[in-house]
């Protein structure tokens, strides 16, 4: 498989930072990855993220895009945004035409691609988004989450690889919120991008392939969610809490309950099916009895 980022022995700090945010870091992201990065508030996730999008240099170390690309080398830099798109929290920061559709088109014409596959693009993300009814409207008069859309479109449309979220859905209502991660994941499973994503929620990461866990300027899990989650007095250290329902199936585990469920319960559904298969282990136990 091919990495799209690979990071080496990777140090950074701040002007007037005395301690490195992170040191040595060695990270491989592989092409169609979905990849959720987790840490306390200041762990260093933006920064790390930053890196990968050359926004910021490394002090030390260095950070291969797509195996080719090395981000100390500016000249680089146009071609891996390109490749990797950075979607913020707020999507008032990404919005610079005054009409949905140009919105979408701007980075395009600054490409200097052709009319004609500007607006073919424009037309595609703007559907895969669900925003396609909203193209002739001003993008002030969008919803927080119609407007998360909308860069996410803007994004789609430059055909990246990959695309970064960094709390792209804190700003959001449960409803927006629910959206946006049902087309991130479909950017990822329907059209193979890449996606590295960031919450301080675990339940918006608990379907994905990879969690990466940052604490004091290291890894310190990096794993399934399944595996990561099982962790959870070192997480909830982390100020970092396992879903409600892994919780629940945690606790009723250690009370004798849900013997039958091996695997950690991450999700609504498997809690259910692991009621389920609890109630049957018990009836048949009965019988026997
Ligand atoms: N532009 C900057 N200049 C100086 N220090 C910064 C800058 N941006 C971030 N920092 C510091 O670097 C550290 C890492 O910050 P970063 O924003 O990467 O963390 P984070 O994990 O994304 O946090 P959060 O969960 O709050 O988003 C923090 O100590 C922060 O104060
Ligand atoms: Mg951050």
């Amino acid at each position: 498989m091919r990495n799209i980022i690979q990071t080496k022995e990777l140090e950074f700090h701040y002007p007037r930072q005395n301690e490195s945010i992170f040191s040595n870091l060695n990270i491989e992201i592989q092409e169609g990855e979905f990849v959720g990065i987790l840490g306390s508030n200041g762990s260093g996730k933006s920064t790390l993220l930053k890196h990968f999008n050359a926004l910021i240099k490394p002090k030390n170390g260095s950070v291969l895009i797509d195996e080719k690309w090395d981000t100390a080398n500016s000249d680089t830099w146009l071609d891996i945004r390109q490749l990797i798109g950075l979607v913020f929290q707020n999507p008032e920061n990404q919005i610079v035409s005054t009409i949905v559709e140009e919105d979408v088109a701007f980075a395009l014409e600054n490409l200097g691609l052709p009319r004609i596959e500007i607006k073919k693009r424009v037309n595609e993300a703007l559907k895969i988004v669900n925003m396609y009814e909203y193209k002739k409207q001003p993008p002030y008069q969008l919803s927080g989450g119609q407007k998360q859309r909308l860069g996410i479109a803007s994004i789609l449309a430059m055909k990246p690889k990959g695309i970064i979220f960094d709390e792209a859905t804190s700003m959001l209502d449960p409803k927006g919120r629910k959206d946006i991660l049902k087309i991130i994941h479909e950017l990822n499973q329907k059209y193979g991008v890449t996606i590295l994503m960031t919450t301080h929620l675990l339940d918006e990461v608990t379907a994905v392939d990879r969690v990466i866990v940052l604490d004091k300027g290291k890894i310190s899990f990096d794993d399934k969610p399944e595996v990561v989650f099982e962790n959870r007095i070192e997480l909830e250290a982390m100020g970092l809490s396992i879903p409600t329902v892994t919780k629940l199936a945690l606790d009723l585990k250690n009370e004798g309950y849900l013997k039958g469920t091996k695997k950690l319960v991450l999700t609504k559904e498997e809690f259910a099916y692991a009621i389920k298969k609890d109630l049957e282990v018990r009836r048949n136990e009965s019988f026997k009895n």
